[in-house]
């Protein structure tokens, strides 16, 4: 069983033809692909096994990984992610974007916020973290591996926008 199936959605801006506004846009919005990144927990665990890894009762099935805009990271190192943020989402969050390395789940969902969060933002789909985490928790269940068939598995593109 793959560790990670990344699929490459659809392109925010860079395909289309540049227009005057989004040439003004800053440099971290210019990604032209998302990477949606699922993992199998048991294959994950194997592999990390020389660390702790667990994997939470609540978890039954692929788990999301990441959301990540392809090439950029680090966007905006001084925009945190607060758990009243996301409060509403927090079971789903849990069973479905659950950290198998480390008991404070929230620190996971922080460092990914930041590291890859961040450089979302231009796009209406994640402006805030809010809006980040749902959009994956959706993406989830419209991109589910376990309904792929092989073929389909490599890359899928997905109109974000
Ligand atoms: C970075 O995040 C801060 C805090 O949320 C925000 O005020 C600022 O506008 C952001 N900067 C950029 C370039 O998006
Ligand atoms: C992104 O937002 C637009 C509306 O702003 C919506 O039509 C589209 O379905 C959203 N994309 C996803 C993947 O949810």
């Amino acid at each position: 069983m793959a560790l990670y199936i990344g699929i490459c959605l659809a392109v925010v801006y860079g395909l289309t033809a540049m227009t005057a506004a989004q040439a003004d846009m800053k440099d971290s919005c210019r990604w032209k692909c998302l990477t949606f990144a699922q993992l199998w927990p048991g294959s994950f665990c194997l592999t990390f096994s020389k660390h702790h890894c667990m994997i939470p009762d609540q978890v039954d099935g692929w788990t999301i990984h990441g959301l990540w805009p392809n090439g950029k990271e680090f966007c905006n190192r001084t925009w945190k992610l607060a758990k009243k943020d996301i409060g509403d989402l927090w079971t789903d969050m849990r069973k479905y974007w659950p950290s198998l390395i480390s008991e404070n789940p929230f620190k996971f969902w922080q460092s990914e916020w930041i590291k890859h969060g961040t450089c979302g933002t231009c796009a209406k789909n994640m402006s805030c973290p809010h809006k980040y985490f749902s959009l994956a928790l959706e993406l989830r269940t419209k991109v589910s591996i376990d309904d792929m068939k092989d073929s389909t598995l490599h890359y899928l593109t997905w109109a974000l926008m």
